[in-house]
């Protein structure tokens, strides 16, 4: 068994191996490291010869076509680079003169040395302690500029069984001068020269990640967010495959994602020559960070990895990949609970006899985690007022949260509360005391959007207070489990942190987070911004779930999940069944479908359940008795799309168990015209000699097939719906082996 890091000192040859993918780069005479390869392979050779073979043409000149493994504004004028640094002064001796040339905006990287460890962490590492994965082989490449002491090292660390890479960079600025950063990325990776397809999760606030391909072209094709969350518009991950490459479980496929929930940037360049390199990290636009004599910067993560088993093997290696290395570990254990939310139901009409009353017919149904959403604080009567007091309103619970909570736990449940803790309305008690507190340009207009302002977490007196609040309410409240909202998109980024707010709020945002969990070891939170404007690598280390989307319209909601799921584990996936005329889109959706989409991740109900007539209730009740049977496979199981939005009229998935033994079936139609046939969706990895017994949620056998039939024949159309030749039909099957 080779080690998973080598270096061969006589070719000055660095390999990184997978099981199943390699990552190779060399040194040069002159010190510059550049990328050789990264592909996925069965053997990964001891040797490489005639690699300068492989390097890419210089065109230009020079430097311009090497692969550097990390690019600087320096050795690098005619592409994309990596880091961007402004020096004020030249090297060596003050000279004078020349003012008009300054500041040095020239960073040139030689290596210095490097070491093997196993216990470097990328910048924002989670520190609540609950997710320390065990040791993982971490590469240490030190380089130095030629002239000025100013370090970079790059970290590359790898999950071999996984196939996963991370690579981060921390900058030491051992100058006697500030130096400031104008452009920083994680890493840069190189992918072969090839012509290439980008399959990335996109959309807006109520469509967030649909899945979008598209060729890409010579030049830079730019995926960003400019806010503090991670962003409606676009995540922060991508797949790239050959073009004409389809087929979900076969073939070449690169992937990779960012570990940061704020102002964060993909770049996706193709060069004159064709060859192809991806920057991933902070979002320059508005960015700036200086770095002061002595000061070290350490970045967070891009993730990476290249499979050889299609856009199903790069999910699967990523959702392990969650489960094991990031997610933190729940003491209520690793299955996520059946949850219910009260906004659809209620808005802002909150009473206590409300929520007791549908505490009572959810415990009743089946649910396991009773939420309180907004309204729940101080005044909060509307959108207009009370964000940033959060004190329980005293009009609605007279005695507080307890007489409430005492209920919930009594009717065996577990108790949840939203929170929007990085706002503030005008129109309360906390901006009335401290009006500085808010993100602002002296002097300028402060927009407001929902009528609410951004707290400057720029500040270390706001980020004391937050977390203050925040801590009393968990002190005084048996509260297991809190909704973190965050409602706004950014305007007037002035702050006391300067132009380094886009990075510090994330900081600080992530700090209390980690506080708390490691304060509250039986708190889990759920991470929501408007719906799923918040899903990444670094809140997912904090977070045991996500508000998927503010969309709960089935048909929609299956697009949304489709995109999801390239990246994200179901079990992170929160879903809820909602009211049967849908308050989004105004569709009325079967009851039956509503509840089939939302058995694909993490269920939740968010109807008014006062308002459903006793044989719905009951309805409910059986289905969630269903969803328990099967998510231990939903929510642990490997998942391949069979068929998906919006390229096929359907969206298939089937979950297996990690032995293969079990297996969930769920069809959902979105898009089928009478007459057409849907095709008989072949099973994967099931136990080719093994019979299955296939059951509905009433556990009425719908047939017996042996692994080998499903795998090649595929799954058989039900009695009652046939193949599904319309639209809004779906289905959800246990296959269990007899
Ligand atoms: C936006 C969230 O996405 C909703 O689920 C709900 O919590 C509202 N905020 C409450 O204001």
């Amino acid at each position: 068994m080779l080690d998973a890091i080598t270096f061969d000192a006589q070719q000055k040859l660095f390999i990184l191996r997978g099981n199943r993918s390699y990552y190779a780069m060399r040194l040069l005479d002159d010190g510059a490291l550049v990328h050789v390869g990264f592909g996925p392979a069965q053997t990964v050779p001891d040797a490489f010869s005639g690699l300068d073979s492989y390097e890419e043409p210089n065109y230009v000149w020079e430097n311009q076509g090497r692969r550097w493994e990390y690019p600087t504004f320096g050795d690098v004028s005619q592409h994309d680079v990596a880091l961007t640094a402004a020096f004020p002064e030249p090297p060596g001796e003050r000279r004078g003169g020349e003012q008009n040339y300054l500041p040095v905006r020239d960073v040139r990287l030689r290596y210095v040395h490097h070491d093997i460890c196993s216990s470097a962490q990328p910048g924002l590492t989670a520190q609540h302690g609950r997710n320390e994965p065990s040791a993982r082989p971490t590469l240490c490449i030190t380089l130095r500029d030629i002239g000025y002491p100013f370090i970079a090292r790059l970290y590359y660390r790898i999950t071999p069984e996984l196939d996963i890479f991370e690579r981060w960079v921390e900058l030491e600025n051992q100058t006697d001068m500030q130096v400031s950063i104008e452009l920083l990325a994680f890493a840069t990776i190189h992918l072969p020269t090839d012509r290439y397809t980008l399959t990335r999760a996109a959309g807006a606030w109520g469509r967030e990640f649909v899945p979008i391909t598209q060729e890409l072209h010579q030049g830079v094709t730019l995926m960003r967010q400019l806010g503090l969350n991670t962003g409606h518009q676009v995540n922060p991950s991508f797949v790239i495959r050959p073009l004409g490459q389809t087929e979900p479980d076969v073939g070449r496929t690169c992937f990779g994602l960012l570990a940061f929930s704020g102002n964060w940037s993909l770049r996706c360049e193709v060069l004159p020559t064709d060859a192809v390199r991806i920057h991933g990290g902070y979002e320059h636009g508005n960015f700036g960070m200086t770095l002061n004599p002595g000061e070290t910067h350490c970045t967070p993560a891009f993730i990476f990895g290249i499979a050889d088993d299609g856009i199903n093997g790069a999910s699967n290696r990523l959702h392990a990949w969650f489960h094991r290395c990031v997610l933190p570990k729940s003491v209520h254990g690793t299955t996520r609970p059946v949850l219910y939310n009260g906004w659809e139901s209620v808005y802002f009409d909150m009473s206590m006899e409300k929520q007791l009353q549908l505490a009572r017919t959810a415990a009743a149904i089946g649910v396991e985690l009773f939420c309180v959403d907004d309204g729940w604080f101080s005044g909060r009567r509307n959108e207009r007022i009370g964000l940033g007091d959060w004190t329980v309103d005293p009009s609605i619970f007279p005695n507080g949260l307890t007489p409430l909570i005492a209920e919930v736990t009594r009717l065996g449940m577990r108790f949840g509360l939203w929170v929007e803790p990085e706002m503030v309305n005008p129109d309360s008690h906390l901006y009335r005391t401290h009006p500085d507190w808010v993100l602002h340009f002296p002097g300028r207009p402060r927009t407001e959007m929902r009528h609410q302002l951004i707290l400057d977490f720029g500040r270390s007196d706001v980020v004391e207070t937050v977390y203050a609040m925040l801590d009393s309410l968990l002190a005084e409240n048996d509260i297991t489990f809190f909704k973190w909202d965050m409602n706004r998109y950014i305007t007037e980024m002035g702050s006391a942190a300067g132009r380094e707010i886009w990075y510090r709020h994330v900081q600080g945002v992530y700090g209390i987070m980690d506080r708390l969990l490691k304060k509250y070891p039986r708190l889990d939170i759920q991470s929501c911004s408007g719906g799923g404007g918040r899903v990444d690598a670094g809140m997912l280390s904090r977070c045991v779930q996500v508000w998927t989307s503010d969309n709960t319209d089935a048909m929609d909601r299956v697009y949304i999940q489709d995109g999801f799921s390239l990246f994200y584990p179901p079990a992170t996936m929160e879903s809820w069944v909602t009211h049967e005329r849908n308050h989004q889109t105004g569709r009325m959706i079967p009851l039956d479908v509503r509840f089939d989409v939302a058995m694909r991740g993490v269920l939740g109900i968010g109807t008014n359940l006062d308002a459903l007539p006793a044989d719905e209730l009951e309805v409910y009740r059986r289905k969630i008795a269903f969803y328990k049977k099967i998510r231990h496979i939903v929510q642990g199981g490997r998942l391949y799309r069979l068929a998906s939005l919006p390229t096929d009229s359907a969206s298939v998935w089937q979950i297996v168990s990690p032995d293969g033994e079990e297996s969930v079936y769920s069809i959902a139609v979105v898009q089928a015209l009478q007459g057409h046939h849907l095709p008989n969706y072949r099973l994967r990895n099931l136990l080719p000699d093994a019979t299955y017994r296939i059951t509905n949620e009433s556990d009425d056998e719908i047939g017996r097939f042996s692994g080998a039939q499903l795998m090649t024949l595929g799954m058989p159309g039900d009695q009652r719906h046939g193949h599904f030749t319309c639209s809004l039909r779906s289905r959800t099957v246990l296959l269990r082996r007899v």
